[in-house]
């Protein structure tokens, strides 16, 4: 390695959610949390020189736990809007997402976001996606759930009739957990980027961006990325 320099050796508190295919997740055989931000966060942490300690929690806690300073990052696909940033601090994006619609395979009737109107929607709240329904499609019915894979299995069981969320979530969870059974519609909606999140003019902020760029540089990102979306 390149030596300990500006290695403190800290350990820090990293919030996470365990109900985000592919970026956290709980393995439940190992009992390990694992996914793409679960590496990325590793390997920021190794590259900047302290240790973390992850902890899984509701979507809303981990917003909630920046704001109060509980936890000292947060990573959980969270996409860097305005109104976030006005409460926590957020590293450079590191993940460009967006939103989309799921329906089941079978569906014709809704091919794009025009078609929500009078249907029932199921996202999960809290999100960008419960936002965004509420913003622009007042006509449709949003049920929220918990977590998104409760959402999944009320579309595939016909309770809703779409699921809105992030699309990398909804690509993943369609192409392995409901091959054959939900399908993609539409265009992105929306384009986001995810960022670390920190509780405000937290010193951790530059540290994990200079960390962040480097993993960037040096090829580490790539193979974390190419591990999780690779073909
Ligand atoms: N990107 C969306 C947002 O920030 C959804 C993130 C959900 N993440 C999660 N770990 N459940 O609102």
């Amino acid at each position: 390695s390149s030596g300990d320099e500006g290695k403190s050796g800290e350990s820090y508190t990293v919030a996470t959610d365990n109900n985000f295919v592919p970026f956290e997740f709980l393995n439940e055989d190992t009992g390990e949390m694992e996914g793409f931000d679960m590496d990325l966060i590793r390997a920021v942490a190794d590259e900047a020189g302290f240790e973390v300690e992850i902890e899984s929690m509701k979507f809303d806690g981990v917003v909630a736990g920046m704001q109060s300073g509980r936890y000292d990052i947060g990573i959980a696909g969270m996409t860097i809007t305005k109104e976030r940033a006005e409460t926590i601090d957020f590293s450079e994006p590191y993940y460009d997402a967006g939103l989309t619609i799921a329906v089941q395979e079978s569906n014709s009737d809704i091919k794009s976001e025009d078609d929500l109107a009078g249907k029932k929607v199921g996202t999960r709240s809290g999100t960008t996606s419960e936002q965004y329904l509420k913003e622009n499609h007042p006509d449709a019915e949003v049920v929220t759930f918990p977590g998104i894979v409760e959402a999944y299995m009320d579309l595939q069981a016909g309770r809703v009739d779409a699921v809105m969320y992030d699309v990398p979530n909804v690509k993943y969870y369609v192409n392995n957990d409901a091959k054959g059974e939900l399908k993609t519609v539409g265009e992105t909606l929306q384009g986001e980027q995810y960022g670390i999140a920190f509780p405000k003019d937290s010193e951790l902020v530059d540290p994990a961006n200079e960390a962040l760029q480097t993993l960037i540089d040096n090829g580490t990102y790539d193979d974390i990325y190419e591990e999780w979306f690779g073909e």
